[in-house]
């Protein structure tokens, strides 16, 4: 006798109303999945998060978070669910809070990748405290600010240890703006960092073990910031930058990220890859959106399914032999830290799974991007994100963009 098992999926949410619609919108469209004589179902639900007791039950299986990354209530109550009931998160919030942009630095470094020359500095304006007197002048000695940028060089940025959202970011000419940057840093924790020399800047999203990197002009307004290219990198630069990002992923146990890398001909430079609460606003994302609520839909009922255990250890050590290892370079280095990226993703096994679990989604979801409901959702984002006068304009921009991915998603789905 066939079994059946309805699976909760809980969205932790912010203030975004456009991917939740389109996420819900396209889990309908999943139905039921069936696999070893096991019939599978799946519903989602927008949690809320009251008081609670540490030994609460939780309903939902899997989270999707998108609020830990900024407040502690939600934080602490992934925490009760990934150590207490094991539910599955993306993301591990134990990673992205003590795994900032700082560590992850360190931790790519140690792997030997790319990262630019960046140097920590104390707080400009240390925390208020009885004890900071004191102590500091015991550990916290005077130092040049100048020669320390005079030895990076300039340009140079000045950016916040933890980093996320441009806050504090600076790019800095000359020792004048330095140490206004600096004077201005306040109590914020500050790295400054060499200029990478780049052609190109690729933002890539994964989650799970799929990753889109994608053409990122961070000069230009957010609508505007993803160009719809597919070869703006050479293929070496790509499968290295899809190569990193996954690493780093899978290093800190991310499922749900982003990352940033600057390219120069085939060298890729990551920069910042520990966003917690990456950008899937359709608004940004448009012709890529549809890629990446199904990746949402397609990882989350993947993992449901297959009963994937959530994971609060790393794996470290493995990384740092390789790393160590006098006998490989730095393309096998990237190739054996990528084996056990996908080893932990299961990518082989997803895409088989996927193919013969989910033959289906890829019509659904095509579907949906061309149904009503997806133009009512559009329409209601671009309503409530831009003033009357423009909406006309946006709403024909994102729709072109959008227009754009189902001609070449149908013509790819034709062959
Ligand atoms: N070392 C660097 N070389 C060249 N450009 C840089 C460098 N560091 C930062 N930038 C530029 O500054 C921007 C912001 O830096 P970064 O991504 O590190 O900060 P952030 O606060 O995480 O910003 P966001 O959240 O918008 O990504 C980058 O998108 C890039 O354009
Ligand atoms: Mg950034």
């Amino acid at each position: 006798m066939d079994l059946t098992r309805i699976h909760a999926i809980g969205l932790l949410l912010g203030a975004e109303e456009d991917w939740p619609h389109a996420f819900e919108a396209i889990l309908r469209r999943v139905g039921e999945v069936t696999a070893d004589h096991v019939t599978h179902s799946f519903t989602s639900e927008r949690l809320t998060i009251e008081p609670f007791d540490l030994t609460d039950p939780v309903h939902s299986e899997l989270v999707i978070d998108r609020l830990a990354h900024w407040y502690y209530h939600p934080r602490e109550w992934l925490k009760k669910a990934a150590l207490v009931n094991g539910t599955y998160l993306l993301n591990s919030p134990f990673t992205f809070q003590s795994m900032e942009k700082h560590s992850a630095y360190c931790a790519m470094l140690r792997l030997g990748l790319k990262v630019p020359r960046t140097v920590l500095v104390p707080y400009k304006n240390p925390v208020d405290n009885d004890r900071w007197a004191p102590t500091s002048a015991k550990y916290n000695l005077p130092f040049d600010l100048s020669s320390i940028a005079a030895d990076l060089g300039y340009p140079l940025y000045m950016k916040p240890f933890d980093g996320g959202g441009w806050r504090g970011v600076s790019r800095i000419e000359n020792e004048a703006e330095l140490h206004r940057a600096y004077d201005e840093s306040g109590e914020m924790l500050m790295h400054l960092q060499a200029t990478v020399p780049h052609e190109k800047f690729a933002r890539a999203l994964s989650i799970g073990p799929e990753t889109m990197v994608m053409d990122f002009r961070p000069d230009k307004p957010m609508h505007d910031r993803y160009a719809v290219s597919h070869d703006f990198l050479s293929p070496v630069a790509g499968e290295r930058t899809v190569a990193i990002s996954r690493i780093v992923n899978a290093f800190f146990g991310w499922e749900f990220n982003s990352a940033e890398l600057l390219v120069q001909g085939d060298e890729v430079f990551p920069i910042d890859y520990a966003n917690a609460c990456p950008d899937v606003a359709v608004t940004s994302l448009h012709y890529y959106f549809p890629w990446a609520i199904k990746a949402l839909v397609r990882w989350s009922v993947y993992c449901l399914v297959t009963g994937r255990k959530t994971k609060v250890d790393l794996q470290t050590e493995r990384y740092f032999a390789i790393a160590d290892d006098p006998g490989l370079d730095a393309d096998a280095k990237l190739a054996a830290y990528l084996a056990i990226a996908d080893e932990q993703f299961e990518t082989e096994r997803y895409w088989e799974w996927c193919a013969s679990h989910l033959p289906h989604l890829d019509e659904q979801v095509l579907d949906w991007v061309t149904s009503t409901d997806f133009d009512r959702m559009l329409k209601d984002v671009v309503k409530a994100t831009y003033p009357a006068h423009q909406q006309h304009e946006f709403l024909d921009h994102f729709h072109g963009l959008v227009d754009l991915w189902v001609i070449d998603e149908g013509a790819r789905l034709r062959t």
